[in-house]
């Protein structure tokens, strides 16, 4: 079997087209446009070309955005004053921190600080609980892109076998709080593997839908796979490759070319969950912008 591709680069077009219409129809009643403003600190080339890509999504979709930019040695107290800022700024519907931060900050200390009703990323306590108990507001946008890829794809998750690898805030709990809970696109039974998992390969290959959010190439291979299944895969590292010009290239969990001869379908990596993440993001802007002004 030869696996088809899933396109993340398709179905993210096809939510920024929705989010686009959302928008316009937002300015016509509002008279000003959804806005997002990232906080990026410090100098970690991939955390900016990531931020380089939200601003380019914004644009495309009529959100305006503004990119907060603050030296590494930044204090955990200066941050939050910055977050305090924009929690008071009605201009501001959606901020999103960009992770990691410095190692002397506390990045719970600061997601904690933030407007729930303003959180994006859906990382802050009352959101995540809120996903818990199956009334999500803002769920993290990469899970909600696996989510939307799956529906796209026409998977059936109702019943199907979820085996996820990961247990991350921000990708593997909440996508399987996502793929748990009852209704289109949800109502698996869902597994979560981790580093404690005793025999990863025998949770696999009992997996109808396989995603993997380990951050490690070569975490998922072709054995570990069950004939047929559809993966996805949302690592991305980064590794040497002298016959690119910038030295390296980027990949995913999964060994790609192996696991393409026993899945149905799978997700590439660049071009599959990463655009799915970026759409999903203004999604929530967009949201966060119209819950702002339902009161
Ligand atoms: N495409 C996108 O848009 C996107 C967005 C977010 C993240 N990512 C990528 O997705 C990957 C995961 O990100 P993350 O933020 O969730 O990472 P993370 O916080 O480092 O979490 C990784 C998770 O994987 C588990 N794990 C690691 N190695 C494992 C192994 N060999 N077997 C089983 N479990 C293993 C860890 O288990 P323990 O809990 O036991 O340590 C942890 O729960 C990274 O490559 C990241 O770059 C991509």
């Amino acid at each position: 079997m030869t696996a088809r591709i899933i396109d993340g680069k398709e179905v993210a077009a096809k939510v920024h087209e929705e989010v686009a219409a959302g928008v316009t129809e937002y300015r016509e009643q509002h008279g000003s446009a959804p806005g997002l403003t990232v906080v990026l600190v410090g100098d970690d080339p991939a955390s900016h070309s990531y931020v380089k890509g939200k601003e380019r999504a914004c644009e495309r979709v009529g959100i305006s955005s503004e990119t907060i930019l603050r030296d590494a040695s930044i204090t955990q107290e200066e941050l939050i004053g910055i977050v305090n800022d924009l929690n008071n700024d009605s201009k501001v519907h959606g901020i999103l921190l960009q992770l990691p931060l410095p190692d002397h900050i506390d990045d719970a200390a600061v997601i904690h600080a933030t407007d729930p009703m303003k959180d994006v990323d859906g990382l802050h306590p009352e959101n995540a609980g809120l996903l818990v108990l199956g009334e999500p507001r803002f769920a993290p946008a990469t899970p909600l892109g696996v989510q939307r890829m799956l529906l796209e794809e026409g998977v059936e998750m109702k019943g199907a076998r979820v085996v996820i690898v990961g247990r991350s805030k921000l990708v593997g709990m909440p996508l399987a709080l996502l793929l748990l809970q009852k209704g289109p696109g949800a109502n698996s039974t869902v597994t979560v593997c981790h580093t404690g998992t005793t025999n990863i390969a025998a949770e696999t290959r009992r997996a109808d839908v396989l995603i993997a959010a380990a951050g490690f190439p070569g975490t998922v291979t072709a054995d570990m796979v069950k004939p047929g299944a559809v993966v996805i895969d949302v690592g991305v590292s980064r590794v040497d490759d002298p016959t690119r010009k910038r030295g390296y290239r980027l990949t995913g969990d999964v060994e790609f070319d192996s696991v393409s001869e026993v899945a149905s379908a799978i997700t590439p990596v660049p071009g599959g969950v990463g655009p799915m993440t970026i759409a999903m993001l203004l999604v929530n802007v967009l949201q966060a912008a119209k819950l702002a002004n339902s009161n």
